[in-house]
């Protein structure tokens, strides 16, 4: 009956039962019996054993028709959450979350173990205030009295972290799984974590106080066995949940890994991708077949796994998807898919939509043999069209370049629109240099030095204001584009003695487009125009 009775009124809880505010710890009627004044009118104070549930929602400002609901329940003890509310600021909002994932709070009457907690956390950690209240609303059943002894008490577990940490005997299971915080502390201490990240891991992670210590203790005696070269407390550190894996399991994934695969980086693909150590023999095994069917080696297999740990993080169907799609749609050649695979392994967990895409994008410009475009350039099956290729192909086509281009070197699509490619584009303008007077190779192959002198002809240190104020210009642009930074920028006098302001290296088609002062020529406003479709 009471159970129901709870139920109910946990159910009208979930919201709007008690205000979502922050309000700070409320006032308590109790602590001043004496003024009688200022609670005037309150009939639900049950003055012998604290507040009633009514009466704590009363004083949270909860309806009528609430408190008559909780007035059901008035014979539970409500004593921890009059604790909660009044002594340990949480809000009431925080109060209803962490009755509902455990009522029992409602009914316990041990305020002792549960301020003990709250005191001991907040005193060890030194917690903000907002972090307390996550931890305890995330994990309220830390509030309760654990079953075996008090929760802040040292078990006995200390000497044997102490002697795991030290390379000592193994310790063996114990025989209590109750829920330690200070055990928890010791442990993470002493496999190297600092308590700041302790701190930082409980916050994030609050379970990690629930775990049983003999979880604990098994899984990091486990994982110090296989001598990584970094701590197991660094591991714990980015990834707290580890702790709670099975030991088991994460044996029988090293077996399978290490046996199996061949992976002999073991620590490279557990750092990069520690889920791994919590899969299955048949889930582990399903990458590396794909692989194989597709033609790669066992050995390369291999260093594709290393490379890519998070190949065992991706679903086997998407991986075959994009497989599938390589071989049937772009029409990958069948000894370029374990080129593709080895070179660039990401490539496999890029959605087929997106790959998709790209290809559609590369017909429509009017590549021919789409495939051997993706065979020179794998990553362009990874790059957005709208945002980056479109915009890149609009560049050439604006200035008088085509797809011909762009086919002898598919690489112009993998440098920085806004860094190199604008840049170096009205940098050559303002040398009355047009871009189909170079093969784009060489425009985008060397560095910016290399660029400035060798193609332009220019000191690397005048290439380097003009793209600082063009990149200034970029993130700032002015209304009237003749007015900016761009327009002050005086291109140092060509005298005699320094030759011309002509590339020393022009190995593209000689073209004497047009004499005139091509200096005056200024970056086309079409660079920051829209994005259009050439
Ligand atoms: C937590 O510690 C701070 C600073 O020591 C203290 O002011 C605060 O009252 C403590 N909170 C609880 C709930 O014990």
């Amino acid at each position: 009956m009471r159970r129901l009775a709870l139920a109910a009124w946990l159910a009208t809880l979930a919201a709007p039962l008690l205000p979502a505010t922050n309000r700070p710890a409320l006032r308590r009627p109790r602590a001043a019996p004496v003024d009688a004044g200022d609670t005037s009118g309150d009939e639900g104070i049950d003055d012998a054993g604290g507040a009633s549930l009514a009466e704590l929602l009363k004083r949270a400002g909860a309806t009528r028709t609430e408190i008559a609901a909780a007035k059901k329940i008035s014979t539970e003890n409500a004593e921890v959450i009059e604790y909660l509310l009044d002594d340990a600021g949480f809000t009431t909002q925080d109060v209803s979350e962490m009755l509902s994932l455990k009522p029992a709070l409602a009914k316990t009457a041990s305020v002792a173990p549960a301020r003990e907690t709250v005191e001991f956390l907040n005193a060890t950690f030194n917690l903000r205030k907002c972090d307390l209240r996550k931890i305890f609303r995330e994990q309220p059943g830390l509030l309760l009295p654990s079953p075996t002894n008090n929760v802040i008490r040292d078990t006995g577990a200390c000497p044997a972290v102490l002697a795991t940490a030290s390379g000592g005997p193994a310790a063996g299971p114990r025989q209590e799984t109750s829920t330690n915080v200070y055990d928890v502390v010791y442990l993470l201490s002493s496999v190297g974590v600092k308590p700041k990240n302790i701190k930082e891991m409980v916050v994030r992670w609050p379970q990690l106080l629930t775990l049983p210590v003999a979880q604990m203790l098994a899984v990091t005696d486990y994982l110090g066995s296989l001598q990584f070269e970094g701590t197991v407390g660094s591991l714990y550190r980015q990834h707290p949940w580890v702790l709670a894996a099975p030991v088991g399991t994460v044996r029988r994934a090293v077996e399978v890994l290490v046996d199996e695969i061949g992976v002999r980086r073991l620590e490279n693909v557990v750092r990069a991708y520690p889920r791994a150590l919590v899969k299955g023999r048949d889930d582990l095994l399903e990458p590396a077949r794909l692989l194989q069917d597709v033609g790669l080696e066992r050995e390369d297999v291999v260093l594709v796994i290393e490379a890519f740990p998070l190949l065992f993080g991706l679903e086997p169907l998407a991986t075959r998807g994009v497989l599938a799609f390589w071989r049937d749609e772009l029409g990958l050649k069948k000894n370029d898919v374990p080129r593709v695979c080895r070179a660039f392994p990401s490539l496999l967990g890029v959605d087929v939509q997106k790959q998709r895409k790209v290809v559609a994008f590369l017909r429509e410009i009017g590549v021919v043999n789409v495939a051997r475009f993706a065979t020179r350039l794998p990553p362009v099956l990874a790059y957005d069209v709208d945002a980056d290729l479109r915009p890149k192909m609009a560049h050439l086509a604006a200035s008088a370049l085509s797809v011909y281009d762009v086919v002898r070197f598919p690489a112009y699509f993998s440098y920085p629109l806004d860094t190199v490619i604008r840049p170096r584009t009205a940098f050559l303008e303002s040398y009355g240099l047009p871009l189909t007077r170079f093969e784009l190779k060489t425009l985008f192959t060397p560095g910016d030095a290399q660029f400035a002198k060798r193609v332009v002809g220019a000191a690397p240190a005048e290439y380097a204001s003009f793209k600082a104020a063009f990149m200034k210009e970029l993130a700032n642009p002015t209304p009237k584009p003749r007015g900016g930074l761009l327009a002050a920028f005086v291109k140092p006098e060509i005298t005699s003695a320094t030759g011309k302001a002509f590339p020393t290296l022009s190995p593209g088609a000689p073209d004497v487009a047009g004499g005139g002062d091509k200096r005056k020529r200024r970056r086309r406003r079409g660079s920051g125009g829209p994005r259009t479709a050439p």
